[in-house]
């Protein structure tokens, strides 16, 4: 089976996370803002995209693309400052369409953000975010920025696109 990543990112750290990938199982490795690459060629996708504001950056390039996703296995992981739980299970639901989550198998990574990479409006917004945040924690990691990206953690990932390949 021949498959192949896509991803999209804003600072780098999910690019990072598919670079990883690709070297792990020798899949190619395409960002969405680059390539014209046609889904149909492959049998199954790998697709990673941060979360900003509450919804994965490339939400509508899914749903532009949807029956080709659903036509072959794929693996949705995604990089957001929020670990794997409900909260984050929620904001891909309102985001994403349903056929698409309930067909992925969707992994959750956690990744980077530095207040200094920021753009104006990105660290504006987010300073104001993390002030009206009443989970604290999340708040402080909202305004001074984190760094979570952990390349063991890309494991399940590599495991089923083996899977997918054998
Ligand atoms: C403008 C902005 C908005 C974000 N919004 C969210 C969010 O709503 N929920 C969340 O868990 N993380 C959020 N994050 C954290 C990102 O998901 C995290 O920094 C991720 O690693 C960014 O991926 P990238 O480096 O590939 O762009 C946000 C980060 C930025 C910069």
């Amino acid at each position: 089976m021949r498959g192949a990543i896509f991803f999209s990112s804003k600072y780098g750290s999910t690019a990072q996370y598919a670079q990883w990938i690709a070297e792990a199982t020798s899949l190619p490795v395409y960002d969405l803002d680059e390539t014209d690459a046609a889904l149909a060629k492959f049998d199954f996708l790998v697709l990673g995209s941060p979360v900003i504001y509450y919804k994965p950056m490339f939400h509508r390039w899914v749903k532009r693309n949807l029956d080709d996703i659903l036509g072959r296995p794929t693996v949705f992981f995604s990089v957001s400052g929020a670990g794997a739980g409900p909260k984050l299970d929620g904001w891909l639901a309102d985001s994403l369409p349903a056929a698409f989550v309930s067909h992925a198998a969707h992994v959750a990574l956690r990744g980077r953000q530095d207040p200094e990479e920021l753009s104006r409006y990105d660290r504006s917004m987010l300073i104001i975010g993390g002030l009206k945040n009443p989970d604290r924690k999340a708040a402080k990691e909202e305004i001074h920025g984190f760094d979570f990206m952990d390349k063991k953690s890309i494991r399940p990932i590599v495991e089923r696109i083996r899977e997918l390949q054998a």
